[in-house]
């Protein structure tokens, strides 16, 4: 290094500036090797080993594709846990980028590369500041965020979050701009709940309808009725959304199939609106499926929990946004309907989950999380970089 200033002294922007190239080299390794939910081996390895050259940090693997690093300062204090997602998805990448997937029909197309390396970045810094904490930062690499039931859930079951004080999670935001940081208090992100719907009529000849009692039109007025829940009985002022995302039904010209299948999501950030809607819904699939004489199975399942920022977490992610990055880099987050299982780590533990801008226009990196051709500003690597460890230092870093 050729900083003059001892390490110590160094802003956290400073230190996240020295680690740039380091932390975008990560992300691309990472990003050349994805690997899919549950199967995160390489990847688990990776940061295992990279945290175990670090030194001073007491390592574990709370399960079989996770890691957990814990750096206690030199001083006792509470507890901050930062948490990183490390999984990929099933896409095939369309990039022409050196750093592509250099696994088939695999694909980092949320971010979670990113994460996994602002997260390790932050840890370099850390460790080199241990005679500033007083208390313990432990560092969460999570497995599948992506798939349901998901990593977070598992690691809080095996005990990661014992004796944690404040949790703090980001992601990489492309409805962002890079430069801006998204922090909000309340409800961020929705529950993701499912359901699964089989309509069962009577089959029969398509030339014979009033034969049959036909699965397809009654399935066609079931997704025509349910978009009555949230337009005439969710409260207009509340967030709710209810989709159909499949239906299957019927094989040729002339049969009238004896079922059709749908599936479907439901969103909510209520809890009480959460609870609501299965019912609300059974009532139109069961007064429409009676009404034309045919009947009906549904099964709802619970998503992910609702991403709730606690109020005094999130003035403190604020400070530390305006500390570290500036004033201008604060931005309100926008809520969204997508799902996180962050939401796992809060009902253990108040906490704050933000947003970092990771859009460019100009260099067209613009497309959206999952899509094939996601890509992120890595310039926003830095951002995160640095707000970790002014996180850890302002929350740990009393009477430096
Ligand atoms: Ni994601």
């Amino acid at each position: 290094m050729t900083s003059t200033l001892p390490v110590s002294n160094l802003s956290p922007a400073q230190h996240a500036a020295r680690l740039r190239d380091t932390v975008v080299g990560w992300r691309r390794h990472l990003h050349m090797h994805p690997e899919l939910s549950y199967h995160e081996e390489q990847t688990a390895q990776f940061v295992y080993d990279t945290v175990r050259a670090m030194g001073g940090f007491e390592l574990s693997r709370p399960t079989k594709t996770s890691v957990v690093a814990r750096l206690r300062g030199m001083h006792d204090g509470p507890v901050l846990a930062v948490r990183a997602d490390m999984d990929a998805l099933p896409i095939l990448e369309k990039s022409e980028a050196e750093y592509a997937s250099r696994a088939p029909g695999v694909m980092h197309a949320c971010g979670h590369d990113g994460h996994t390396a602002m997260l390790l970045g932050a840890a370099t810094a850390l460790g080199q500041l241990r005679e500033r904490l007083h208390g313990e930062v432990r560092f969460l690499f999570q497995h599948a965020e992506e798939l349901y039931p998901g990593g977070a859930e598992e690691m809080v079951a095996a005990g990661v979050m014992d004796g944690v004080d404040m949790v703090i999670g980001t992601h990489l935001w492309l409805p962002m701009e890079f430069g801006k940081v998204g922090v909000a208090s309340g409800p961020l992100m929705a529950s993701p709940d499912v359901f699964d719907l089989v309509i069962q009529g009577q089959g029969g000849h398509a030339a014979a309808p009033h034969e049959t009692v036909d699965a397809i039109a009654v399935a066609a007025q079931v997704v025509t009725n349910l978009q009555h829940i949230v337009s005439r009985n969710v409260d207009p002022i509340e967030r709710a959304v209810v989709s159909v995302t499949r239906i299957v039904g019927g094989t040729t010209y002339n049969v009238l199939p004896g079922s059709v299948e749908l599936a479907g999501t439901i969103r909510t950030f209520d809890r009480g609106l959460r609870e609501q809607i299965p019912a609300l819904l059974e009532r139109i699939v069961k007064g429409v499926t009676t009404a034309h004489g045919a009947a009906y199975a549904l099964k709802f399942d619970r998503g992910y929990r609702p991403v709730v920022n606690e109020a005094r977490a999130t003035a403190f992610m604020q400070r530390v946004v305006e500390h570290t990055l500036g004033a201008a880099a604060l931005a309100e987050a926008r809520p969204t309907m997508g799902g996180e299982d962050f939401s796992a780590y809060l009902q253990k533990t108040p906490g704050c989950f933000f947003f970092i801008g990771a859009r460019n226009e100009a260099r067209g990196i613009v497309h959206p999380h999952h899509h094939e051709r996601f890509d992120i500003d890595e310039r926003a690597l830095e951002s995160g970089v640095a707000i970790f460890i002014g996180a850890a230092l302002e929350y740990l870093g009393r009477a430096a």
